[in-house]
């Protein structure tokens, strides 16, 4: 949770989610669970599920694609907030985490909801491209590997409808885009993007500095 608060001192940032958070007890206890985790930093923290939630909300959307589910607190959040016909598909690639994943989606009784597709995501979105998706998702959460950002965005733009959303998190990857001596795959694929959605003409566009950074793309 610390590198989730890095945009705000952290008094500030244990008081905004005393007045805003509207987590669950299965969320809570999903997140504590998490934090034990190797690698528990890479879930969103709570105020940004709130985020996805009430924009998916907003929208009325009823088909989710999230591309990287880790131990599924994302995807815990969103699934609570479709309606009871709504689909989540999620991309994942390792096993690793999905029976803790499962375990809270059925304590909060939205496991049928969620369809865990495990295998690169590249891969699985080829074949939700293959099976007629195009245009399908109301909203895409893209939150995996970096290095293939561009091409989660650029096959999320075809299977998003018009007017649907794309959330892309980690887009200012915890201040590493603006150090210079880091030329890592991962910030350059992500610095490469950012430039590109700037200007992207098929979208607009709206970056936030909640958790690692969060661009919001609707697609026109
Ligand atoms: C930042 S975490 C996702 C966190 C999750 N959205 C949440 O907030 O709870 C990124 C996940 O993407 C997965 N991942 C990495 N490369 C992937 C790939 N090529 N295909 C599918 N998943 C991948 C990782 O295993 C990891 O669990």
């Amino acid at each position: 949770m610390t590198d989730k608060a890095k945009f705000l001192p952290t008094e500030v940032y244990q008081y905004l989610l005393s007045i805003s958070s509207r987590e669950t007890a299965v969320q809570a206890k999903l997140r504590t669970e998490i934090s034990k985790l190797p690698g528990a930093q890479m879930a969103i923290p709570p105020e940004q599920a709130q985020l996805l939630q009430f924009l998916i909300k907003l929208i009325h959307a009823k088909n989710i694609l999230e591309i990287g589910m880790f131990a599924g607190y994302s995807a815990l959040a969103m699934a609570l907030v479709l309606p009871k016909a709504g689909k989540l598909i999620t991309c994942e690639l390792d096993t690793q985490h999905e029976k803790l994943a499962r375990e809270h989606w059925r304590l909060a009784e939205v496991e049928d909801r969620i369809d865990l597709r495990i295998g690169p995501a590249l891969q699985t979105l080829e074949q939700l491209f293959a099976a007629g998706y195009q245009e399908k998702f109301d909203f895409i959460f893209i939150d995996a590997d970096k290095t293939n950002y561009n091409y989660y965005y650029e096959k999320s733009l075809q299977l998003v409808k018009r007017e649907g959303l794309i959330a892309i998190d980690n887009v200012l990857w915890m201040g590493r885009l603006v150090q210079h001596d880091d030329g890592s795959e991962a910030t350059r694929a992500l610095r490469e993007l950012n430039k590109k959605i700037h200007t992207d003409k098929r979208v607009e566009m709206v970056t936030l500095t909640i958790g690692g950074g969060l661009t919001l793309v609707r697609k026109l």
